[in-house]
């Protein structure tokens, strides 16, 4: 890991995805995760604030960079639920099948190199009837929109540490064996537009 990557980077994210728009989304998101919850991608631990500890066991933390998790440190002094970190990339979730009841994905699709066999991952240590609680930036419906995405998305993943501008995020979810049983959408207000459309909601393996 270069030194950008380490300790320039992780304060770039905190400040961009602690943005008040982006706040707004994790609180529609992450209250309604239970159980044992593991988040991918835990970053600076900006969701915790967000988790009902009436509704949650345990947080698994997974985290592959060593300057978000310590860029979390004082997110994590302050989280309402147990945390236990996992220092691995998504692509490597090191639990057992079926052993979580929520996962949280948010803003980080966007950025595991190979998103297909995280999400894998994700479905295989899902428990039934549990949920993938997603929010992510995406792909915009608008072709204006969209062309800008793909013009700049090669320079934007070099600083924004592999974060990928347009991902089709539900069929990325459905493609991977999810059934989305909630999608919303919209343009978050005071964003740039190619980093401005958002998709959330809920997932389900049946
Ligand atoms: C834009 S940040 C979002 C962080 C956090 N999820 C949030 O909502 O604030 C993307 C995060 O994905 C992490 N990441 C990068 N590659 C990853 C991978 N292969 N698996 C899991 N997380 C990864 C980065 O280190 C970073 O913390």
């Amino acid at each position: 890991m270069g030194l950008y990557e380490r300790y320039i980077l992780p304060h770039i994210i905190d400040m961009s995805c602690g943005a008040p728009a982006i706040s707004k989304q994790r609180e529609k998101v992450v209250p309604l995760a239970e159980g044992r919850v593991l988040e991918v991608g835990m970053g600076s631990g900006l969701n915790l604030a967000y988790y009902n500890p009436d509704k949650v066991d345990l947080v698994f933390g997974l985290e592959p960079s060593e300057g978000m998790r310590q860029k979390a440190r004082k997110n994590l002094a302050a989280a309402p639920v147990e945390v236990k970190w996992l220092d691995l990339p998504g692509e490597e979730i090191p639990l057992q099948d079926k052993s979580v009841d929520t996962v949280v994905l948010t803003y980080t699709l966007c950025t595991i190199a190979d998103f297909r066999s995280a999400l894998a991952g994700m479905r295989r240590v899902l428990k039934p009837g549990g949920a993938l609680l997603f929010c992510e930036h995406g792909e915009a419906p608008d072709e204006s929109v969209r062309r800008w995405q793909r013009r700049i998305n090669p320079f934007w993943k070099v600083i924004a540490g592999g974060c990928n501008l347009n991902r089709p995020i539900p069929e990325n979810i459905t493609e991977a064996g999810f059934t989305i049983d909630k999608l919303e959408s919209m343009y978050l207000p005071n964003t740039p537009k190619i980093a401005a459309f958002n998709y959330w909601g809920r997932a389900s393996v049946r």
